[in-house]
């Protein structure tokens, strides 16, 4: 299972395997990774399936309407990571940054996934890793991973 870009998921166990591999291949135990793409094409399944790579067993809801959904994982090395999970789409209001403790989130040790990015700017930092989705034709998706700077 590749995770080097363009990468074409024909299905969802694409999508896991990939989620695996990616989880195994880097050190995530405090980075941000952000899910670019679509509404609707997939950017929640991926990161579904990278929180259950980290070893989330319980159901993961889509932090739609909460913005952030909270999680204690574990590394391929058994050491526990502090998991973030942002959907931005509904954020409008910059004050909530602090309020709702996004920026002690962000200063703090974890893995971050974020959707929506784009919509809280400026106030998010850099990602370490820019994962994006691009719906094909015959439900083929194609996906790029873009390392920044910081990106490991
Ligand atoms: N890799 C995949 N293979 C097959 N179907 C997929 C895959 N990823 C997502 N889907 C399907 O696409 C639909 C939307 O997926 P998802 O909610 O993950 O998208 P999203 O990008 O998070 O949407 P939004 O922009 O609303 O946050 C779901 O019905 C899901 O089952
Ligand atoms: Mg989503």
């Amino acid at each position: 299972m590749s995770i080097h870009s363009p990468i074409f998921w024909h299905n969802a166990s694409a999508t896991q395997a990939f989620a695996q591999a990616f989880v195994a291949a880097h050190d995530l135990t405090n980075a941000i990774i952000e899910l670019r793409g679509d509404l609707g094409v997939g950017k929640t399944t991926l990161a579904r399936d990278l929180l259950q790579a980290l070893g989330i067993t319980g159901r993961i809801k889509s932090p739609t309407y909460a913005i952030v959904e909270t999680y204690t994982g574990q590394d391929l090395q058994g050491k526990d990571v502090a998991i973030s999970h942002f959907d931005f789409y509904r954020f409008n209001d910059p004050a909530e940054w602090e309020e709702a403790g996004f920026r002690d989130i962000f200063a703090s040790k974890g893995l971050k996934i974020v959707e929506w990015a784009n919509k809280a700017q400026p106030l998010l930092p850099a990602p370490d890793w820019v994962i994006s989705i691009e719906l094909l034709e015959h439900d083929v998706r194609c996906v790029t991973v873009t390392p920044s700077s910081g990106g490991n």
